[in-house]
């Protein structure tokens, strides 16, 4: 018999997002410190999450003494980024908010969207807005970590991954199948089937996506459109601050930090 899949919104089912996702925070946490540490500015820790999610980050750093600001579009991620800050007594000022129009929540030291989140963003001219934006939120010097990952044009491949986790006594299951971008409409899409297994019947929820795609040279012009930015390193989806790679294209998955430019940035160390 064929099985049937309740078509959701992936986003509305923040717990099964966490069980997936929330087992790299601390790594990632880690590494955004580092980062910091290594090109960005001392002193003050504030950080800002644009397309927050469920909250593990901003639940993460607010425990290791950051004041962090967040925003999302979905309401039941931002409803259960609050539970869990108000369950563990942590502070963090999450709002409703999009990517193509960041809400003004002051200035920071940090900024970060890490796992490709950027790609929502439909057009060349609303992601540079939301460059500017986000520069506009960080204090000269300030860093913006973005990861992102890259479009093969020449590819006819589809690629699958998969992850599982388990929250509770709820085992679950992802499988992410993405079809080959399209070069001329600058898009590619995205299946995403969750399997949550252990609490009765078997849930089956499927979520589609279209994101925009990025090459490394349509990324290259639109870091130099962005000039508000310097682009001081990069590095891979391993998190792994001591290993930067070279932007060249050549690996796909890229965690770009950007310094904000401006008066004061310059006295920082990068050693
Ligand atoms: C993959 S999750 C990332 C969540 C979080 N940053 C993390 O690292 O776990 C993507 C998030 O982007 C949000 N999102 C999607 N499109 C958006 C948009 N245009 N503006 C703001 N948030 C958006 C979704 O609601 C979801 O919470």
């Amino acid at each position: 018999m064929a099985r049937s899949w309740a078509s959701v919104d992936w986003y509305d089912h923040p717990r099964w997002y966490d069980a997936i996702y929330a087992p790299g925070t601390r790594r990632e946490a880690d590494f955004l410190e580092a980062l910091v540490e290594r090109h960005g500015r001392r002193g003050r820790r504030r950080a800002l999450e644009p397309a927050c999610g469920s909250g593990r980050l901003v639940a993460e750093l607010a425990r290791r003494g950051w004041r962090v600001d967040g925003f999302d579009a979905s309401a039941a991620m931002l409803a259960h980024a609050r539970a869990r800050l108000a369950r563990r007594g942590l502070r963090g000022r999450l709002v409703e908010g999009r990517l193509e129009r960041c809400p003004d929540l002051g200035k920071h030291e940090l900024a970060y969207c890490l796992v490709s989140s950027f790609k929502y963003v439909q057009s060349e001219a609303q992601a540079l807005a939301h460059l500017r934006a986000i520069a506009r939120g960080l204090v000269p010097g300030g860093l913006y970590v973005l990861g992102i990952d890259l479009a093969e044009y020449d590819s006819s491949r589809l690629w699958v991954e998969r992850w599982s986790g388990r929250s509770g006594r709820a085992r679950v299951a992802l499988e992410v199948v993405g079809r080959p971008p399209d070069r001329r409409t600058r898009s590619e899409t995205m299946r995403s089937r969750v399997w949550v297994r252990g609490l009765g019947p078997v849930l089956r929820h499927e979520s589609n996506w279209t994101f925009r795609t990025w090459d490394h040279a349509e990324l290259v012009r639109l870091l130099a459109r962005a000039r508000e930015f310097e682009h001081v390193a990069t590095h891979a989806y391993d998190h792994d601050a001591a290993r930067p790679i070279p932007f060249d294209g050549a690996q796909l998955d890229n965690v770009l930090v950007l310094r904000r430019r401006g008066r004061g940035a310059a006295r920082i160390s990068a050693p």
